[in-house]
C-alpha cells in the first residue's frame, strides 16, 4: 500500500495537460460490447477504474489492447453475459455493462455493486428502465439477473429518482434501447457531458439518438451497430480539481490548464469567480490566479449543469482556509462528507449535518496523517495538504489512483513537493 507525503509549501506555476474523462470512458468502453467490429477509443485515462472495465470486457471474451491513451476493443464473440463479482465489487460503475449485455446477449448477470463510502448506491432506476424495455429481473446470489429472450421493445420511460436523475442509469437504458424494436423515450434523463459523449459514440456506431444533453432523449432502435473511432472528452472533474489547486496555491503568474472543455465547467468557474479568483478562458485552456481578497460561498451540489457533486469535497478544501463562513450542501449524495472529518484532523473548522457542511475558514491547516476514503475525498485531502503547515501523509492512495492519472506527477510538474512511498 502506498502513501503520499505532501510538503505544505506549494507555490504552483506553469501548465498542466488534463486527461480524458474517466466517467465518459467507462460507459463508452461498455458500449463496445454492442458491435462485433473493432472500436478505437482515444484519450482513455490510464487509471484503475478504466483498467477494471477493460478486465471485465476481456473476461466477457472481447479482444482488448491498450497503447498509452488509445484502447482498441473487438467484441467479435462473447463467451457469456456475466460480469464477475470480484471485478464489479471493485468498481460500482461496472453496472454500465448491463444495458449492452442485455441488448447483445438478451441477458445480463451483474453482481449488485453494494454501497460505498459516499452513500447508498441503489440500482432501482436502472432496473425500472431496463424492465420498461421488456426485460425481467431478479436478484439471486448477490447478482442482478436480467433477461429478455424475445429481445427488447422501445418504451416511454421516466428515470427520475428522489435524488434527481441517474447518470449511469441513463447510459444503461440508452445502450439497451439502441438495438430495441421501436422507439424509446427517456424522460428525466441525466444531462451530464459524459452522457452526451456516450450518445455521440453510439450515433457514430449507427444508432439513432436525439436529445442527449437534455432531460428528454429519443432513441429509435436499429438492427445492428458498427465499429468506430472516438476521442473521449476532457475530464471536467480533474480540470475542476486543478482549478482549486491553483486557487489554493498558485504563485503570482497563476497556473494554466490545457486540453479542457471550459463549457463543461461553467458552474465551477462561476463559483470560483464569485469567491474572487481570476479565471480566464482562451479556447481549450483555462488559467486561474490568486484572489486578492478571497471570500466564501454557499453552494449546493445538484445534477448538471449545476455544481457537480464530484467537486464538492474539493470546494470544502478551498473553503477550509477561506476567510468567513461557507456552506456546502450535497443533494445527490447527502452522506458524501468523509473528507470533512479528515480535514478536521488538519485543523479545519467544519460542522456537518443533514447533507450540509458549514465551514469557517481558518488561517492555515496543519499537517496530520490522514486517510483517503473515496476518490474525490482523497483529491480534496491532497489539495488541503498543498498549503498546510508541515508535511501531510495521505494513506490509501489507491483511492486517488482510481480516477486521477498521475495526479502527483502533474502537481510536481506545477511545482508541488510530493513523495509517493510505501506505507
Ligand atoms: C455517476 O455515478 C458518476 N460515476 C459519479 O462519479 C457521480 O458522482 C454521479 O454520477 C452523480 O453525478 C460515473 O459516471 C462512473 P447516479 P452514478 O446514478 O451514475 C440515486 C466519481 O467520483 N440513484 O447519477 O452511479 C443515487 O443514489 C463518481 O467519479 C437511485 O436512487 O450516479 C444518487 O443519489 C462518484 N437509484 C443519485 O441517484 C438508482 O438506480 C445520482 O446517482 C441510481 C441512482
Amino acid at each position: 500500500m502506498e502513501k503520499l507525503i505532501v510538503h505544505g509549501n506549494a507555490k504552483l506555476s506553469g501548465t498542466v495537460n488534463i486527461s480524458g474523462s474517466k466517467n465518459a470512458a467507462l460507459p463508452i468502453l461498455a458500449a463496445t460490447l454492442l458491435t462485433r467490429e473493432k472500436c478505437v477509443i482515444r484519450r482513455v485515462p490510464d487509471v484503475s477504474d478504466t483498467n477494471y472495465m477493460l478486465q471485465i470486457l476481456q473476461n466477457l471474451g472481447a479482444e482488448v489492447e491498450r497503447a498509452s491513451g488509445t484502447v482498441t476493443v473487438k467484441a467479435e464473440t462473447l463467451n457469456g453475459a456475466e460480469a464477475p463479482y470480484d471485478l464489479v465489487r471493485k468498481m460500482r460503475a461496472s453496472i454500465c455493462v448491463m444495458g449492452p449485455l442485455l441488448a447483445r446477449m438478451k441477458e445480463s448477470i451483474v453482481s449488485l455493486p453494494g454501497g460505498c463510502v459516499i452513500g447508498d448506491r441503489p440500482v432501482d432506476l436502472h432496473l425500472r428502465g431496463l424492465e420498461g424495455l421488456g426485460a425481467t429481473s431478479k436478484v439471486e446470489g448477490g447478482n442482478m439477473i436480467l433477461s429478455s429472450p424475445k429481445g427488447l421493445r422501445g418504451q416511454e420511460i421516466d428515470l427520475r429518482g428522489k435524488h434527481g436523475t441517474t447518470v449511469l442509469g441513463t447510459d444503461n437504458v440508452m445502450m439497451a434501447a439502441v438495438l430495441a424494436k421501436g422507439t424509446t423515450i427517456i424522460e428525466g434523463a441525466a444531462c451530464e457531458p459524459e452522457v452526451v459523449d456516450l450518445a455521440q459514440f453510439l450515433n457514430k456506431m449507427g444508432a439513432k439518438i436525439q436529445g442527449a444533453g437534455t432531460s428528454h432523449i429519443e432513441i429509435t432502435g436499429v438492427k445492428e451497430l458498427g465499429g468506430v473511432e472516438h476521442t473521449v472528452i476532457p475530464d471536467r472533474i480533474e480540470a475542476g480539481t486543478f482549478l482549486i489547486a491553483g486557487a489554493l496555491a498558485a504563485g503570482k503568474s497563476g497556473i494554466t490548464l490545457r486540453r479542457v472543455e471550459p463549457d463543461h465547467l461553467t458552474a465551477v468557474i462561476e463559483v470560483l469567480k464569485s469567491c474572487g479568483y481570476p479565471v480566464e478562458r482562451q479556447g481549450k485552456t483555462l488559467t486561474i490566479g490568486r484572489a486578492s481578497r478571497p471570500i466564501g460561498a454557499n453552494i449546493t451540489a445538484e445534477p448538471y449543469p449545476h455544481f457537480p457533486t464530484d467537486m464538492q469535497a474539493q470546494m470544502c478544501a478551498l473553503f477550509a482556509t477561506t476567510p468567513g463562513l461557507s456552506v456546502v450542501k450535497d443533494t445527490i449524495f447527502p452522506q458524501r462528507f468523509m473528507h470533512c472529518s479528515e480535514m478536521k484532523r488538519m485543523g479545519a473548522d467544519i460542522s456537518v449535518d443533514d447533507g450540509t457542511a458549514v465551514i469557517r475558514g481558518v488561517d492555515r491547516l496543519s499537517a496530520a496523517p490522514v486517510m483517503a476514503s473515496d476518490l474525490r475525498a482523497s483529491a480534496a485531502l491532497l489539495l488541503a495538504a498543498l498549503t498546510a503547515k508541515g508535511n501531510t501523509e495521505i494513506h490509501r492512495v489507491y483511492h486517488i489512483d482510481r480516477g486521477y492519472e498521475n495526479i502527483d506527477d502533474k502537481l510536481i510538474g506545477l511545482g508541488a513537493e510530493i513523495e509517493r512511498v510505501q506505507a
